[in-house]
């Protein structure tokens, strides 16, 4: 039994995203203890009433702070190899991210890295990378391969995924990204790639059982909105669930497609349409934003995140940890950003990692609320109000973190 805390965010309700009002409206408790038995939460609600829920003994644990329920951050490219630090240089020179990736930077420099490095190597460093994120509150963690484009790189990337799951004290979500880019042996024949993708490399995955879902990243230039419609609806064959990376830099269409395909999540939007807007609002689909990225690449713009809102739609944030565009192990970072840059309040952004994160993976029934039958995963902030876990930018506040009912060791 967790007691002590100032404050605890239950985030209790229906276990399903919350859209458009009620991402605001989170609950808020003091004097609360948390009672949990094995790796689920049993009960939480006033100290007083303790007695009344449990009799005998309890192993009381008592905490400084702000409980929370565990992060979940819903979109990261964890499994890489070096630091980009000459893209990061160049574009600091001027020179864009697209005109960087077509010089030979960029994500390519990553798939070479990640095809030559052995599995040991690119193990260790993501483990250090991921325990940086739950160090940060992110108790679960959705990683993404994409880095490899051939099958046995995929294949190793979800293989370092599976055994860090197993070993780290978060839970890690794999997703399949072999639709990252278009590999330079397929630059002449793309469409030799997207039925590669097609009839061998997501059969392989799915057969393997190696991760929950695909993403593409649909963009201009990348993979447009028709190759993109044709591996998720490939992806959905094999029993994964879809998301994709959708109007990233250049609008087109990917945010309809997300709605049309039924997809967990729509992610970055910087450039969404406004019927793409409309499309998320009326679907189940969660947008997921992330605001770091459109910071590091030093854009002055961001996703519509208000309007998103406003508009009725389930919206999500993420760090998008990856090493082109979003270098950052820091959740509460991104909770910051969310208020500075895109215009939501306090309630909303903790709404945004918890609940409607939980639902961009399809957890959502029983991940992101401390509620009881809910998985025992929480965050104790070390402040005396829950909105400071946003406002102490860029300072992790974080103090502990609990999985399935344990404590993570420091
Ligand atoms: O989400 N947009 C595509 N993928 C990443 C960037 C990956 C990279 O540059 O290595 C993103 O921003
Ligand atoms: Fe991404």
């Amino acid at each position: 039994m967790l007691v002590g805390a100032r404050q605890v965010v239950t985030c209790r309700g229906p276990a399903r995203a919350r859209r458009g009002r009620e991402m605001a409206e989170i609950e808020v408790l003091r004097d609360a203890a948390v009672l949990i038995d094995g790796d689920r939460i049993a009960w939480v609600g006033p100290r007083a009433d303790v007695g009344a829920q449990h009799a005998g003994p309890l192993r009381e644990v008592e905490v400084n702070g702000v409980l929370f329920p565990g992060f979940i951050d819903c979109h990261t490219h964890g499994v890489f190899g070096a630091p980009r630090l000459d893209d990061h240089e160049r574009r600091a020179l001027g020179v864009d991210y697209r005109a960087i990736a077509a010089a030979g930077g960029g994500i390519l420099q990553s798939v070479r890295d990640v095809r030559a490095r052995p599995e040991a190597e690119l193990e260790a460093l993501t483990r250090a990378r991921l325990a940086a994120l739950l160090a940060g509150g992110s108790t679960t963690i959705e990683v993404k391969s994409g880095y490899g484009l051939e099958l046995e790189a995929e294949l190793k990337q979800l293989r370092v995924i599976k055994t860090l799951g197993e070993e780290l004290c978060a839970t890690l979500v794999p997703t399949f990204l072999g639709a990252h880019e278009v590999p330079p042996e397929y630059r002449s024949k793309r469409a030799d790639y997207v039925q590669l993708l097609c009839e061998e490399m997501i059969p392989a995955v799915s057969r393997e059982g190696l991760a929950r879902s695909c993403d593409v990243f649909c963009e201009p230039g990348v993979f447009s909105v028709q190759e993109s419609r044709q591996i998720l609806t490939a992806a959905r064959r094999h029993g994964l669930t879809v998301k994709l990376h959708a109007d990233e830099l250049e609008g087109s269409g990917g945010a309809e497609l997300a709605a049309e395909l039924g997809a967990l999540s729509a992610d970055h939007l910087a450039a969404i349409s406004d019927p793409g807007i409309r499309a998320l609002a009326a679907s189940d689909t969660v947008a997921v934003l992330l605001p770091a990225t459109m910071i590091f690449l030093g854009k002055r713009s961001q996703a519509p995140g208000r309007r998103l809102i406003d508009a009725g739609a389930a919206v999500a944030l993420a760090t998008d940890f990856n090493p082109g565009t979003s270098p950052t192990m820091s959740l509460p970072l991104v909770m910051t950003l969310g208020v500075s840059q895109l215009g939501l309040r306090h309630a909303e952004v903790v709404t945004g990692v918890t609940i409607n994160a939980a639902a961009a993976l399809g957890l959502a029934a029983d991940r992101g609320q401390i509620a009881a039958g809910y998985v025992a995963d929480l965050v104790l902030a070390a402040v005396d109000d829950w909105r400071e876990v946003a406002y102490w930018m860029g300072t992790d506040v974080v103090s502990a973190v609990w999985t399935a009912g344990s404590a993570c060791p420091a």
